[in-house]
């Protein structure tokens, strides 16, 4: 009998971490929309496709993003919240890594045969997850979940 009880427990220890580990409602960050396991997948889209441009940590590359370059464009602004992509919306954030800049004049490229929507969401993830809570929460205000 007991020998039966531990082996029970060895097989369901380990089963019922699994799907504690695969759960889609992992509880989220305190006071943020987002998960653990999104900063965490997050971290390896930005590094593979984002940083090279952004930064390895959100923080941009260039020490003026608001000076235009010589042909007009502007470089890659930081992400991290020193810049201002906390004024738009994660809906306009996400069209923005889908479509990239060229056609409004910009220069990032698209994403949108690169990376699937749930990477897209994560890399976003990523960078506002470096935002301090006063960034991050007037983003809310301003209906940053729109
Ligand atoms: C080849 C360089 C390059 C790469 C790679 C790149 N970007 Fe960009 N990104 C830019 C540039 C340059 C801009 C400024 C607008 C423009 O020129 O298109 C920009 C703008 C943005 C903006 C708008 C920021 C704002 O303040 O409005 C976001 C968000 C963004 N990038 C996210 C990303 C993410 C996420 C990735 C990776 C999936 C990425 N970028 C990859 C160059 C790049």
């Amino acid at each position: 009998m007991i020998k039966m009880t531990k082996i029970y427990l060895y097989l369901l220890v380990p089963i019922m971490f699994f799907i504690e580990g695969c759960s889609e409602n992992e509880p989220p960050v305190k006071d943020r929309w987002y998960t653990p396991l999104q900063i965490s997948n997050g971290a390896s889209v930005f590094k593979k496709h984002c940083a090279s441009c952004h930064g390895d940590e959100a923080q941009g590359l260039i020490s003026d993003w608001r000076q235009p370059l010589s042909d007009g464009s502007y470089p890659p602004p930081p992400l991290n919240g020193n810049a201002h992509a906390w004024h738009h919306p994660l809906s306009v954030l996400k069209r923005t890594i889908q479509n990239g800049g060229i056609p409004l004049g910009g220069k990032m490229p698209p994403f949108n045969d690169k990376l699937n929507d749930e990477e897209i969401k994560s890399s976003i993830v990523f960078f506002q997850n470096k935002w301090n809570d006063k960034i991050y929460n007037a983003w809310i205000e301003r209906g940053g979940l729109k």
